[in-house]
């Protein structure tokens, strides 16, 4: 094992905690019901948490005007630390004409909880397809990504903000482990270097390939799945979680390996994702990060390895956290065993990979998939749930 270390630097140097103390929880709730009102989305809610539990550092709220457009534009915060994703909170005009720059305003969750508390510092209108084409490099309304852009509200509400209290996960709290916990276990584990793992999909052969690849080279593993907003026909989380306790039950080592929850929600924005997404695993203590094939890709908007290539934007040391990166896996039918281009000598017909369509198909109609691309008992929980 590597020397022990005090961990990785969190992005921007500090790991921001925007949770409030008693006290200030017990002012916010005395005056929560004479601020001014805004219904957060499923998003904008874990994006709220993550900034608070410091998974967003060093972001302490949703972004103002300036720093919007420097990450828009050229991927960094005015102060140069690099960031590709823009946080912010959209309301439309009517509610914007509401509401005064300088003042506070109460953060109600879907079901309509008081959750937070927003400083209004900025209220800008911003150009929804600059936004788009820069980020997602598409205006096309049918990318996910674009389309929440599209709908969402005209004008961006921005100021630091604050989480009234952490609340247990309803589904997962056992797999709640925010960054400043992840940082102390990885330190306790004397793991020096820990690799993440970023997933919105149930795990199969491909992805326990690469992950253990990787753990070849590493102290340890952080499987991350995203818990947070997905689309529509991906797989629910929960089902995904239940495939990854089966795994931890019986294809990986305990002490190598933990699991725990993303909040956060995703965007499908590909390459630009992939550096927020690797952003993230850094502030939760992880040194390397594993970009596969398509990395938080939807249908056909990005090249295979443009979320690989996108990393060579940023100077070597500015991102402060090493990117795995791995050729598209298979199974291998001629050296038996799980492979990519890099390693195999196999032509396209001995390969077996299945596209996450057909996948479902035959999930739906009870198939299981071959051993080869998804673990018997994880393809069995997973028709239970498609079935169900
Ligand atoms: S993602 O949207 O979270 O990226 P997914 O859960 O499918 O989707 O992928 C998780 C990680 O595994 C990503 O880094 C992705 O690039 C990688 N990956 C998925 N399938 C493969 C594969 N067959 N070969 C190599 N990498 C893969």
């Amino acid at each position: 094992m590597s020397t022990p270390i005090d961990g990785i630097a969190p992005h921007g140097g500090q790991l921001i905690n925007r949770i409030a103390t008693p006290a200030e929880r017990q002012e916010f709730l005395a005056q929560g019901d004479h601020l001014p009102r805004i219904t957060l989305d499923e998003r904008a809610t874990s994006d709220l948490v993550m900034i608070a539990i410091g998974g967003f550092s060093p972001l302490k709220g949703f972004l103002e005007r300036a720093d919007y457009e420097t990450v828009v534009e050229q991927m960094h915060l005015t102060n140069g630390v690099p960031w590709a994703i823009p946080v912010t909170l959209s309301v439309n005009e009517e509610v914007a004409d509401t509401l005064k720059e300088g003042n506070w305003v109460r953060l109600d969750d879907p079901e309509g909880n008081f959750i937070g508390v927003l400083e209004l510092t900025q209220k800008y209108h911003y150009n929804k397809a600059h936004e788009a084409v820069n980020v997602y490099r598409t205006d096309d309304i049918k990318h996910p990504g674009v389309k929440v852009v599209y709908d969402q509200g005209a004008v961006n509400l921005a100021g630091p903000v604050w989480l009234l209290q952490r609340d247990d996960h309803p589904l997962f709290p056992k797999y709640q482990i925010d960054p400043a916990q992840s940082r102390q276990l990885f330190k306790e584990r004397e793991w020096a270097t820990v690799v993440g793992f970023q997933t919105r999909n149930p795990i199969h052969r491909a992805h326990e390939y690469i992950q253990k690849c990787a753990l070849e080279i590493v102290d340890g593993l952080f499987l991350h799945p995203l818990v947070g907003a997905t689309k529509s026909d991906d797989i629910p989380a929960d089902v995904r979680m239940r495939c990854y306790e089966i795994m931890m039950d019986g294809y990986f080592p305990k002490d190598r390996v933990i699991l725990a929850i993303n909040p956060s929600a995703m965007r499908y924005a590909g390459p630009r994702e992939a550096i927020f997404h690797a952003l993230i695993r850094k502030n939760y203590g992880c040194t390397h990060f594993i970009v596969g094939r398509d990395h938080a890709g939807v249908g056909d908007y990005y090249g295979t390895y443009d979320a690989q290539y996108i990393f060579d934007e940023f100077a070597p040391d500015a991102l402060g956290i090493v990117p795995m990166k791995f050729e598209h896996a298979f199974y291998c039918k001629r050296t038996q065993q799980m492979a990519t281009t890099k390693t195999s000598p196999s032509e396209k017909e001995d390969r077996i990979h299945l596209s996450g369509t057909k996948v479902r198909e035959m999930l739906r109609r009870g198939e299981m998939p071959p051993p080869e691309f998804s673990r018997p008992e994880v393809a069995a929980e997973l028709i239970k749930a498609m079935q169900g």
